[in-house]
């Protein structure tokens, strides 16, 4: 007679395995994806499975319930301890007695997809770089004198098939202890950077740890840094920290912190530090928040601008300030932790550093395209990611091209008057009535007095303090629209506007937005210097659209995606009135929220998607906006609201 046939669900691997196979030695002869920490000492759970019993007419069987073994006293403990959910089995335990159909859920996958919440059509496919494995170590003996770590690495071996282990020293000081205290039981964190490569040991723990290991995804921009603890098994963000760049004091752009690198000897160590030390400190943050131990972090995505990279590897960003704009290194990095300063991590903690595209284009725009994959895109699509640099893609199937441009940290609330973070207190929505020309408006953490959709009129406003990025795009494109404004981008008086809220200041005038004597909270103006600012930041932004256009042979686009800290905040409309974008019908414009920190976050989880994003930025053409004449006339013809070319009628929509 045959062995018995065992079929896997969802993949439909099939084998015939002999009468007494574990579920689980099934499941690894066939290559089905079944977790495993324990290594099938029923201990872990990670390898449950839900047998199905009946009529399997696709597949011309009938399932027993003889078909598996029962409980075995492992299992029956198991369930005693921690309790099986119905239906469910220990792979490891339950034997193969019969022709069988079993089913893989979802949770006992390592290569699991799951769907992203900031884009719920999108999935990300799970493939950790790290996971944990527990081995138990022959004692050490008189007659055999090797090492812990030797007895260690044979014992990968036999039990798990690993062959070849690195250790790095602060992990290996900390193996000795570990070993005795788990009775020669260890769980440990291995990570492999590709399949094929050698596995190093980056945190061990003694007897069976159950995890879950914790990533951070981090987006290093030149104002702000995001930065994002995830679990490495299921994806999910376990806890969000946003901080300033601290590098700010010696700079507010990447322009002015390399001349910082120039004009101080040291300077540039001094920025590594800073940027060092808010990293170390954003990782002790989040841990603390999510009340878990930074043992448990033990890989790091960093997504970041060219000038962002070299600091942070305590390279000197000199050769970035002058052309050609040579990087020390394009190439994707892989290094250890402690080598950036981030020591309170686990201790063999790994960071992985995307790709740079070229000397001004960096990882950051490479996570943008790895989050929004235009080279699979049918249509013209156009990605703008607004932050202090833009980093701008065009492209679909055929070709992409992406360049960055230098729009200053306007469009995140810095240089404005009263320009402040997207924290609570600050506006983050404004409507001006075109009719009355009074303001209403949303406050971060202020929801309480509002109506159904956020806003409330100025004067029942409490607690503000400032405007954000997303604010002040807003506050201008809505001057314009109520006329407060013409289309050089001048702030009309009293006179012309007819509202008291058009207030001198200086030899100009600005729009008092928030009156603190009769209002409460700060006085919040927009002024001709914000709105000079804007059209600096945003022509800039336009003119690099438009040179990469201009580099496909276009005049249109299908569609653009906004990106960016605030994305998700930027209304289309206000966009393109303000003429940040190329004109489109507004359905065809989107947002992605922060999209290179979702890179960073696919990077984090999955080795497949960082060898994606390797192989493409390999074929992303990279435009120079700096030494681009082009670039020039088109940001000269972008300084009006909205711009030259853009038809009138917008600003009636
Ligand atoms: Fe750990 Fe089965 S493999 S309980």
């Amino acid at each position: 007679t045959q062995d018995p046939l065992v079929i896997f669900t969802p993949t439909g691997k099939r084998g015939r395995f002999p009468v007494g196979t574990p579920v689980l030695t099934a499941a690894r002869q066939l290559g089905v994806d079944l977790d495993s920490v324990c290594g099938g000492r029923g201990i872990c759970s990670k390898c449950q499975v839900s047998p199905s019993f009946g009529q399997f007419p696709k597949h011309g069987l009938t399932v027993s319930e003889g078909a598996l073994s029962g409980w075995n006293a492992v299992e029956q403990r198991y369930d005693e301890k921690r309790g099986l959910k119905p239906g469910r089995r220990l792979g490891c335990q339950a034997q193969v007695l019969g022709d069988i159909v079993i089913d893989v859920p979802p949770e006992s996958q390592v290569h699991r997809q799951v769907v992203r919440k900031e884009a719920a059509l999108r999935a990300m496919e799970m493939d950790p770089a790290t996971r944990l494995v527990m081995v138990d170590v022959a004692e050490p003996d008189m007659h055999e004198p090797t090492g812990d770590f030797e007895r260690l690495a044979r014992a990968l071996s036999d039990q798990w098939g690993i062959a070849e282990v690195a250790i790095d020293l602060p992990v290996l000081t900390r193996l000795q202890p570990a070993l005795r205290q788990g009775e020669w039981r260890v769980t440990l964190a291995l990570h492999q950077p590709r399949d094929g490569a050698p596995h190093r040991v980056t945190a061990v723990w003694p007897g069976f740890f159950e995890g879950p290991l914790l990533g951070l995804a981090i987006d290093l921009g030149s104002t702000t840094i995001a930065a994002h603890l995830t679990d490495l098994a299921t994806g999910e963000v376990v806890a969000s920290a946003g901080a300033m760049n601290p590098q700010i004091r010696f700079g507010e752009d990447l322009m002015s912190r390399v001349s910082y690198a120039m004009m101080n000897p040291g300077g540039d160590a001094e920025m590594t530090a800073a940027v060092r030390g808010a990293l170390a400190t954003l990782a002790a943050g989040l841990a603390e928040e999510s009340n878990t131990d930074q043992g448990r972090i033990v890989e790091a995505v960093v997504v970041c601008n060219p000038v962002m990279h070299h600091l942070l590897l305590g390279i000197d960003p000199v050769e970035l300030g002058q052309a050609p704009f040579a990087l020390a290194t394009s190439s994707a990095m892989e290094l250890a932790a402690s080598d950036l300063g981030l020591t309170g991590l686990a201790p063999g903690a790994r960071v992985y550093l995307l790709p740079c595209i070229a000397g001004h284009v960096g990882a950051d725009a490479a996570a943008v395209a790895l989050s929004e994959d235009p080279g699979a895109s049918e249509d013209l699509v156009l990605i703008v990611d607004v932050g202090t640099n833009a980093e701008i893609l065009l492209g679909n199937r055929e070709r992409v091209l992406a360049c960055s441009s230098p729009t200053g940290p306007a469009f995140e609330g810095a240089q404005i008057s009263s320009g402040q973070r997207a924290a609570p207190g600050a506006i983050e929505r404004v409507r001006i009535d075109p009719v009355t020309r009074e303001p209403r408006f949303r406050v971060i953490g202020c929801e309480l007095w509002s109506d159904e959709e956020g806003f409330a009129e100025a004067t029942a406003a409490t607690g503000v303090t400032g405007i954000c990025g997303s604010g002040i795009i807003e506050a201008v494109a809505e001057m314009r629209m109520a006329g407060l404004l013409d289309a050089s981008g001048l702030i009309g008086g009293a006179d012309r506007t007819g509202t008291p809220r058009s207030v001198p200041e200086g030899r100009t005038h600005a729009y008092l937005l928030h009156d603190a004597s009769t209002e409460g909270g700060a006085r919040i103006t927009v002024t001709q210097g914000d709105i000079r600012a804007i059209q600096l930041a945003k022509s800039a932004l336009y003119a690099g659209a438009r040179l990469l256009m201009d580099e496909i042979g276009t005049d249109t686009v299908d569609r653009v995606v906004l990106a960016g800290a605030f994305g998700a905040h930027i209304s289309p409309l206000h966009a393109m009135v303000l003429g940040m974008i190329p004109d489109v019908p507004l359905d065809k414009v989107t947002s992605a929220g922060n999209a290179a920190g979702t890179g960073a976050r696919i990077a984090l989880c999955s080795r497949s998607a960082r060898a994606k994003i390797e192989r493409e930025v390999q074929r992303i053409t990279k435009v120079e906006t700096a030494i681009e004449p082009r670039f020039q006339e088109h940001f000269v013809a972008a300084n009006a609201i909205p711009h030259a070319t853009a038809p009138f009628a917008l600003l009636r929509a």
